[in-house]
């Protein structure tokens, strides 16, 4: 197949490429063409501007498949215009793929399109599947929007699959790098109470639903990208405490987090209980890292 990915340079799309290039020519589409190129030297890569229409949406043409996940990084400062960013990247670079997809002649089968569990809003209480409602905060509305664009894929006859991406675990990348650092200096400790929900997944699962979706045709809709046993932040600091062998003891004070973070600062200190309903039993996926456990030791004992 010939797959087209935006995004690709961030932390997903990297494994993504890695491992889908053994089997399929793969067309980037970045905003910045040297990394990419460093980064991919056997992939076509494509300059483009997400927000812009223009000679790169010609490219999408005989492409077999797309996966979009391009977006501004979540783990910033939120000022309003940062906010925008955020918000604007996903709606209109989707609206822009979808127009591309409208423009081809030879259209892709399939469009595989990120969002996230913060499309269910945050809760320490509440368990979310793919049919639950939607939350109202920021980054809930950010998704409903982005899945919307997405949505339009369907008038005009493409499969589309929405993956609500939960915080995903890899070693190069994400949240958990974030983690690392204090833990190592043996100052590592739940972020905020503990209490809330982390709905996790490890970085070869995403790889594998997103395979899984591109290669069978009957898949379809919204599949939660988490794994079936989500933790508590507590439960997540301590399992990394054990992993890496150090102690787990110095909670970090929500007051610190949002000095640093803004209301950014909501994605860690707030979560929610989400199981992959769908892709247990539509898509039949077979986790290679159902529990926690062994999801952080392959990441931090085996190497990946
Ligand atoms: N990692 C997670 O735990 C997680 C959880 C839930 C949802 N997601 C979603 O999944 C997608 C991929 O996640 P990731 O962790 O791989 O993200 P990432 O490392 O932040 O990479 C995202 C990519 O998007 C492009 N990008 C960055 N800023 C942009 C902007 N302002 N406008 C348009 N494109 C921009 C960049 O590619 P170029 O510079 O090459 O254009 C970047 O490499 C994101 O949309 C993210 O929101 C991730």
């Amino acid at each position: 197949m010939k797959i087209a990915i935006t995004g690709a340079t961030g932390f997903i799309g990297r494994e993504l490429v890695r491992q889908l290039e053994r089997e399929n020519g793969i067309v980037v589409f970045s905003r910045n063409v040297e990394k990419a190129k460093s980064l991919f030297p056997k992939a076509e890569v494509v300059a483009y501007n997400p927000k812009e229409g223009g000679d790169w949406q010609t490219k999408i043409d005989g492409c077999d498949g797309i996966i979009n996940l391009a977006g501004a990084p979540i783990s910033q400062r939120w000022t309003a215009s940062y906010k925008r960013e955020i918000l604007e990247s996903r709606q209109i670079g989707t609206r822009r793929i979808v127009e591309a997809i409208a423009k081809a002649s030879n259209k892709p089968r399939v469009l595989i399109n990120a969002s996230a569990v913060g499309y269910y809003g945050t809760s320490d209480t509440e368990t979310y599947t793919e049919t639950s409602a939607p939350g109202s905060d920021f980054l809930a509305q950010v998704c409903q929007a982005w899945e919307k664009e997405a949505e339009k894929v369907r008038e005009i006859g493409v499969r589309l699959v929405i993956l609500r991406l939960g915080i995903v675990l890899g070693k190069d990348g994400g949240v958990l790098a974030k983690m690392i650092t204090p833990f190592r200096l043996f100052a590592g400790g739940p972020l905020g109470s503990g209490k809330q929900w982390v709905s996790w997944i490890h970085i070869q699962d995403v790889v594998g639903i997103i395979s899984q979706a591109l290669n069978n045709p009957q898949l379809e809709g919204v599949f939660n990208a988490t794994s079936p046993n989500p933790v508590t932040m507590l439960q997540l600091c301590q399992t990394l405490g054990e992993v890496l062998k150090r102690p787990s003891w110095l909670p970090v004070p929500p007051l610190a987090l949002q000095l640093l973070l803004g209301e950014g600062a909501q994605v860690v200190l707030e979560g929610q209980k989400v199981l992959p309903k769908r892709t247990l039993e539509v898509m039949r996926y077979s986790y290679c890292y159902p529990q926690l456990k062994s999801a952080l030791e392959a990441i931090f004992c085996k190497g990946g």
